[in-house]
């Protein structure tokens, strides 16, 4: 069907904008996949889950997770081309809630991703200076943060945390404002490459301090009962599912701005590996950090507190940057790359939300790119520009992604796989565009992924209602735990009830089912029910 062209599917998506090539679509997918959770929540996951052995459920759960499901969000985008509730739609006349779903998923981590980058900002200057260096732990929670009492809200602001957070909404804001092409494209091809060599040079130099060998030992010796925990597991799959940013409709709207005759499966393998190898990198970078740090302190890397989470990036990186020679050089590095990690993220997921918006409310990027930026910015101020913002950030965070994203992926394969009926054409899709082929194991392994799934979801949902979550007041999880679960929930159900103000009637897919040599489906008749 190659010398087929697009007028298979007249005019609904030629105003849709476009990568313009490839390099520049793994460079933006790598992007997204490389952010904080590469650099601070990959060592401590990997350091408390079995250290070397926890590689194995990590490759496993990457080869049989994170690769499949990569796939089946880029199918999905790459043929129904569409953000994810377009898409969606079109994958299944009743399935346009889960691509909400996604899109406020993306909402509600984009209010407090932001805040994290707005911290890494403030530390790449005070590392000029060693701002921290007395006190690491009491200057982030004292004298920075200033934080308030756990389980309380406050509206008290922090004008520390206020400017730089100001500071990285604006940039995100200009970016997205510029479009697909100048904005995102663009801080992607210039950020990633500055990225590895930044960090780059920051694992090379953390590789000559003594005590380096110390850290990466501790990082990678092989607890090997480790593996007998299913916990060690739903770790392994949690952080692929993070890392790639899979299930939040990312890599589905960054894939339907490829061109129709593009090649998907090979620059997933890209992505996945790319992210994948950087991750390890970042983890041989931190730990051969922190062997320097015990080093100095004369005790086995074990018996250091504080590595993993924002402990790890924020009180005990600076207590080794303020000890070693060169210190406000390393600092500078490792905070710009944060950073620029968490920059490149960021925008992936406010462009999915403003996709959204585009699609179904006939919206100009630009204006789109605007509202949202803006009413992010503002909650995300109120919510954590306070002294309470970093419990609010722990507690967000549990519900959105690690129960949220959870569901998101479940929902997402029921919608395609089981109630759409997809599977054959979605398979068939990705090898008659693709040069890389899948056969029927890839449907095998999304599907038998998918009974670990609803088993994660299950045993998360059951604990965190049943045991709370990090000793907060009940009243509390219940506002904003429970609360962005209810709010992920309503968006969804109540989203596709609006009217679309474009056509999304006029839609074949291409190739078309035919071509695929699938029998005539309900994509050859104009799609019922759709209002305008
Ligand atoms: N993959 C990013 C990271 O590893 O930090 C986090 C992320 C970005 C998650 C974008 C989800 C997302 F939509």
């Amino acid at each position: 069907m190659s010398d087929q062209p697009e007028a298979a599917a007249p005019h609904t998506h030629e105003k849709r904008e476009h990568w313009s090539g490839q390099t520049a679509f793994i460079l933006a997918a790598i992007g997204s996949a490389v952010g904080l959770g590469n650099i601070w929540r990959f060592p401590g996951e990997a350091y408390d889950n079995g250290g070397g052995a926890f590689m194995i459920p990590y490759v496993v759960a990457l080869l049989t997770a994170g690769i499949p499901i990569l796939f089946l969000e880029n199918a999905i985008g790459h043929r129904f081309r569409g953000s994810s509730p377009l898409a969606m739609r079109r994958v299944h006349r009743r399935a346009e809630g889960v691509g909400w779903f996604h899109v406020a998923i993306c909402f509600v981590i984009g209010l407090y991703y932001t805040a994290v980058i707005a911290w890494a900002l403030s530390y790449f200057f005070f590392s000029f200076t060693l701002a921290y260096k007395d006190d690491p732990a009491g200057f982030f929670t004292g004298e920075y943060l200033q934080l308030g009492e756990a389980g309380t809200v406050s509206l008290s602001f922090v004008p520390h945390v206020l400017i730089p957070l100001a500071a990285i909404w604006i940039i995100t804001i200009v970016v997205l404002a510029l479009g697909l092409h100048n904005g995102v494209e663009r801080l992607n091809v210039i950020g990633i490459p500055l990225l590895v060599a930044t960090f780059g040079i920051l694992v090379v130099r953390a590789l000559t301090l003594p005590g380096a060998a110390d850290g990466i030992d501790a990082l990678f010796t092989p607890d090997f009962s480790a593996l007998t925990d299913p916990n060690v597991w739903i770790a392994a799959y949690g952080q692929i599912f993070f890392s790639l940013s899979l299930a939040y409709g990312v890599m589905l709207t960054y894939a339907s701005y490829r061109r129709r005759r593009s090649n998907i499966t090979s620059p997933g393998l890209v992505i996945a590996f790319g992210n994948s190898s950087f991750e390890v990198l970042a983890g041989i970078g931190v730990f051969a950090t922190v062997g320097f740090l015990a080093h100095q302190q004369d005790v086995p890397v074990a018996e250091l507190d504080g590595l993993a989470g924002p402990i790890l990036s924020f009180v005990t990186f600076p207590a080794v940057i303020a000890q070693m020679p060169g210190g406000p050089l390393f600092g500078a590095l490792f905070f710009g790359s944060l950073v620029v990690a968490g920059l490149t993220s960021l925008i992936s997921v406010m462009q999915t939300i403003s996709a959204a918006l585009q699609d179904k409310f006939g919206l100009h990027p630009r204006g789109s790119a605007v509202a949202v930026g803006v009413v992010s910015a503002v909650l995300s101020i109120i919510g954590f520009g306070t002294t309470t913002g970093l419990y609010l950030l722990d507690v967000v965070d549990q519900w959105s992604n690690q129960l949220g994203i959870v569901a998101g992926a479940i929902a997402m394969i029921a919608a395609a796989l089981w109630f759409g009926g997809r599977s054959r054409e979605l398979q068939r899709h990705l090898s008659a565009v693709s040069t890389l082929k899948l056969g029927t194991w890839w449907l095998v392994l999304v599907n038998a992924v998918s009974v670990l799934l609803i088993y994660m979801f299950a045993t998360k949902a059951v604990s965190l209602a049943r045991d709370g979550y990090e000793g907060y007041p009940t009243s509390y999880l219940a506002i904003f735990g429970w609360g962005t679960a209810a709010f992920l929930l309503a968006a969804a159900l109540v989203m596709p009830w609006l009217r679309w103000r474009r056509d999304i009637v006029h839609f074949r897919p291409w190739p078309t089912r035919q071509q695929l040599g699938l029998p005539p489906g309900r994509d050859d008749a104009p799609v019922e029910g759709s209002a305008s």
